[in-house]
């Protein structure tokens, strides 16, 4: 909370809000969320788009607010329902926490979301990010907000040439941007820099001649705007041959239910695991089994091989079909089992990866 304003920051300040809010008024995006003032739906939305990008987000808006129109048929549907409606769009904790946050909202607050930062910080799921844009947009409050986009339209704006995906960093942006936030118009505010980040100030070749703040913009004038901002070099990310069984009993098949704090929590899954140094495909597939689900199994065919790269990690997720030669059925790590008819799979959410396999397989 800065009450000292940088000489630098205030000569910027009002040609910044004058040509951006002007700009916005013209070429905002057209965005479900953004016709109407319901908590409940930019709060969706928010949550929706934290991960994500818009494109892929507008058909699962749409058809979430559908299913669960109102914040009290979110608090009463089913897990797998809302599950099963985020399926596909990632980041499953979103999901869960979208379901407490509604209990919170029902069972604590009479139906209201809350319309400070720190009341919307309260609620799970919510970071200051999203409260400042739930805050600014839904209620009008002069909250800002800081993501990818506004990082990389104000390290050119400004000449930020050292990383920014440090501690120190972060807590200067968020400065500027409380610095540089219009007391009035927030909301339009906030969205016009996403939607300047998103269409003209892009990551890659961004339209410096079409910007409406090219003027002042340090990177522009040095020519350096698409290597900014810098970056520290991540990690490269850990790879994983995984294993899982299609395995069938009387014309059903196994899933198994995640447990719901961990990774890809409360998704469905065929069972199975990490191939361990030195292990074939199919010793790991029996032991997986064995220690998931307390089952010795007989590994038949080969069912299909598929690639995908998660947040953290990537995998190569290979799927034998299996039938049960020994030991009952008993939920060792997953939450719950089921054993499911071909027709069933479609009512359960399951990972990206399981749902590749069931693409490309006649069950
Ligand atoms: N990304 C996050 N919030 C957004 C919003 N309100 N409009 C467009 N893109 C966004």
């Amino acid at each position: 909370m800065s009450s000292v304003k940088s000489p630098e920051l205030s000569r910027l300040r009002s040609y910044l809000q004058r040509s951006l809010l002007t700009w916005y008024g013209r070429h905002a995006r057209d965005l479900p969320w953004r016709r109407t003032k319901d908590p409940y739906r930019i709060w969706l939305s928010e949550i929706m788009l934290q991960q994500t990008q818009v494109a892929t987000v507008l058909p699962y808006y749409r058809r979430f607010l559908k299913a669960l129109p109102t914040v009290k048929t979110l608090a009463k549907a089913s897990e797998d329902e809302v599950f099963k409606l985020w399926e596909g769009l990632g980041y499953y904790s979103r999901a869960r926490n979208l379901m407490r946050a509604a209990a919170v909202v029902v069972g604590e607050l009479e139906g209201k979301f809350p319309d400070t930062v720190e009341g919307l910080m309260a609620l799970p799921g919510v970071g200051r990010y999203t409260a400042g844009a739930i805050a600014s947009v839904a209620f009008g409050r002069a909250a800002p907000v800081v993501d990818g986009n506004v990082k990389r339209v104000y390290a050119r704006l400004l000449g930020i040439r050292r990383p920014l995906n440090q501690a120190a960093a972060q807590d200067r942006l968020w400065r500027i941007a409380e610095e540089l936030l219009p007391a009035r118009r927030a909301g339009d505010f906030n969205q016009a820099l996403m939607d300047l980040g998103a269409t003209i100030c892009r990551p890659r070749q961004p339209a410096c001649d079409e910007c409406p703040i090219g003027r002042l913009c340090d990177a522009r004038r040095a020519g350096d705007a698409d290597r900014l901002p810098v970056r520290m070099r991540r990690k490269a990310l850990p790879h994983y041959a995984i294993v899982a069984g299609l395995i069938e009993r009387r014309g059903r098949y196994l899933i198994g239910r995640r447990p719901a704090g961990g990774l890809l929590g409360g998704l469905w899954e065929l069972p199975g695991g990490k191939v361990e140094a030195g292990e074939t495909r199919a010793a790991a597939l029996q032991r997986e089994i064995r220690e998931e689900v307390g089952l010795a199994i007989a590994v038949g065919s080969h069912v299909a091989s598929v690639y995908h790269a998660y947040s953290h990690m990537t995998i190569d997720l290979h799927v034998y079909r299996c039938t049960v030669s020994a030991g009952r059925c008993r939920p060792h790590v997953h939450t719950e089992l089921k054993w499911i008819t071909p027709a069933q799979f479609s009512r359960y959410a399951f990972p990206a990866a399981n749902r590749k396999v069931f693409a490309s397989v006649k069950l």
